[in-house]
């Protein structure tokens, strides 16, 4: 089997959430099943993994893997903003909780999903298209213009995004914006090319992925939750992507009275790490304790 995703923070994950023999874990993003399956030959047969996922083709694809290595698992296609409703039915309590969050490789290379701006597709970007209201297209092609700025400038910390969405309605009333190279050529026309260090369509593809998929609320349910399902001394790792979401994990973790904070300082990945793995240079680290 073919695996795309290389995991960010493989051991460190596993030895914060201090994995070992018997425990019974979360995994919240499963994705290919890079973490998940470090997880389950730490557990060994006497432990338990409840592996979620929204992406019903990521599921399919990590239970062949995980197959593998053992039978002590179950894959839940869900939402980890309901990890209570989720993991409550099968077990009260759990020893520790992963999160890995935003995309896999897998989603990011497939084209007909809409997530990459370097690869034609449609302007979709819903990791579950039965459970979100808006594709990217309905954002890009029905909503107004000052909605598409703010969606641009607080999901994307974009600082030109009037302009951008100023050229986006005025071609959009021409014809439909249909395709992820389309949106990215016309974000790219705004930037003069001296500017360029990273591709100026990232900012506005972040923004509209977060939006579409709900991806801060998803994290603040997700966060006012976890500590009712860890037992006493368990712990939840969460490796963010972006700072709006490690600025609401950090946050969660100094104010919530159940917790205790493992790192005070946030992780970083190793220069090895960064230098084998791209996804890795943004990713940060942290890992709480309930008390
Ligand atoms: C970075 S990937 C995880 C990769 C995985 N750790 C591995 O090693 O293969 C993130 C995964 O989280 C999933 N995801 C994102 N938001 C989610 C949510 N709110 N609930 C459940 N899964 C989510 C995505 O579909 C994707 O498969």
């Amino acid at each position: 089997m073919e695996i795309f995703h290389k995991p960010v923070f493989l051991r460190e994950s596993v030895e914060y959430l201090n994995i070992d023999a018997g425990k019974i874990v979360v995994d919240c993003t499963v994705g290919e099943g890079g973490h998940s399956e470090e997880i389950l030959r730490k557990i060994g047969p006497g432990g338990f993994l409840i592996g979620i996922d929204l992406d019903a083709k990521a599921l399919d694809k990590s239970s062949v893997r995980l197959k593998e290595i053992g039978s002590n698992f179950i894959l839940i296609e869900g939402n980890f903003r309901d990890i209570l409703v989720i993991v409550k039915p099968i077990i009260s309590k759990v020893d520790a909780v992963l999160a890995d969050l935003g995309l896999s490789s897998l989603q990011l290379m497939d084209g007909e999903r809409g997530f990459s701006f370097m690869k034609e597709g449609p302007l979709d970007m819903r990791m579950c298209p039965l459970c979100t209201r808006f594709s990217a297209y309905d954002v890009v092609n029905s909503f107004k213009e000052s909605e598409i700025s703010e969606i641009l400038f607080y999901y994307g910390e974009e600082p030109l995004s009037r302009k951008i969405a100023k050229r986006i309605i005025e071609i959009r009333t021409k014809t439909p914006i249909r395709t992820t190279i389309q949106l990215a050529e016309i974000v790219q026309s705004i930037f003069p090319r001296r500017y360029y260090k990273t591709n100026p369509a990232t900012r506005t593809f972040q923004a509209l992925r977060i939006f579409v998929n709900d991806e801060l609320e998803n994290l603040k349910r997700f966060l006012a939750q976890v500590p009712e399902i860890l037992n006493f001394g368990g712990r939840v790792a969460i490796i963010s992507y972006h700072s709006l979401e490690d600025r609401l994990v950090k946050n969660a973790f100094k104010n919530d009275e159940e917790l205790n904070r493992v790192n005070k300082k946030v992780i970083v990945p190793s220069y090895e790490e960064v230098q084998s793995n791209r996804r890795a240079r943004s990713a940060k680290l942290r890992v709480a304790e309930r008390i």
